[in-house]
């Protein structure tokens, strides 16, 4: 009895879970405006689970934490979700002596602390509100997986340039929280490479940021193969069409 009952439960049980999506612009409903997409508005077709895509433009790590945004969503979490964490393109320093209320402080630890606005404002590193999201994720039996910006449209002669240190951070956060690291960077700038500079230059129609649908397609795509290529059990729900995206593991 047990047999016939225990996999149609877990069937029960699986067809529950939800992956979550907190990040910026780039992964947003919307984009950045003017017709552009986030890349989470177009990664469900290439997944069996419901995508709850909770990004918003214009927020960083920090703000994301200072706005409310990670509590609403670590309340709707249930045992079992996935949450996928992505930010970098609003974290980095205003470049002034005024705070921003984006920018983190510069380094990776958990607890770096820096004060701007004269004395009035201490805020902290990238990992420092990553890590407490990730914390706070597990302790509602969520599954968290960190995972790097994406890049710009910005190329090095043939090859997409370097990511900057928010790429780095991110994969800190993978290695000292022990969650699983997506190198998104990565995997979409071998995307890019292997489309070439002319064809990736149609994927911004308003700068070197924001993506078109198509451009949105190639960067969830790259996440999903990023994803396969990965040890999470994520990969268990990605459909055949997530199966067939190009390019192979890094
Ligand atoms: C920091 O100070 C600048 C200049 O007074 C101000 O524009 C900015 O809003 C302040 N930032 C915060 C987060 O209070
Ligand atoms: C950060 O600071 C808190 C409070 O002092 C401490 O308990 C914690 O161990 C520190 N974490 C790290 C990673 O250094
Ligand atoms: C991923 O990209 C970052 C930033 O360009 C680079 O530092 C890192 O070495 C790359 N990692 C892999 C596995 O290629």
């Amino acid at each position: 009895m047990l047999q016939t009952i225990l996999p149609f439960l877990y069937l029960l049980t699986a067809s529950a879970q939800t992956l979550r999506l907190a990040g910026d612009s780039t992964m947003a409903l919307g984009g950045g405006g003017s017709g552009t997409q986030g890349w989470g508005v177009e990664l469900p077709q290439y997944l069996t689970i419901p995508v709850v895509n909770s990004a918003v433009a214009g927020t960083s790590a920090r703000s994301f934490t200072n706005q409310g945004f990670f509590n609403t969503l670590i309340a709707s979490v249930q045992a079992g979700d996935y949450v996928v964490i992505e930010f970098g393109h609003n974290d980095g320093s205003s470049g002034t002596a005024f705070d921003n209320g984006q920018e983190d402080a510069v380094g990776n630890g958990y607890n770096i602390t820096q004060k701007t606005n004269g004395t009035q404002i201490v805020i902290h590193s990238f990992n420092f509100y990553v890590e407490n999201a990730v914390n706070s994720i597990k302790a509602k039996g969520g599954i968290p997986i960190i995972s790097s910006q994406t890049p710009d449209n910005i190329w090095t002669g043939t090859q997409i340039a370097d990511g900057g240190r928010f790429v780095t951070y991110a994969q800190t956060v993978g290695t000292d929280t022990g969650i699983t690291y997506i190198p998104h960077y990565n995997y979409t700038a071998q995307a890019y490479e292997a489309l070439g500079m002319t064809t990736v230059d149609t994927f911004y129609p308003i700068d070197h940021l924001h993506t078109s649908v198509a451009g949105a397609t190639v960067v969830a795509e790259a996440f999903v193969r990023g994803l396969l290529c990965s040890n999470s059990a994520l990969k268990n729900f990605v459909n055949a069409a997530g199966k067939a995206v190009p390019n192979g593991c890094i």
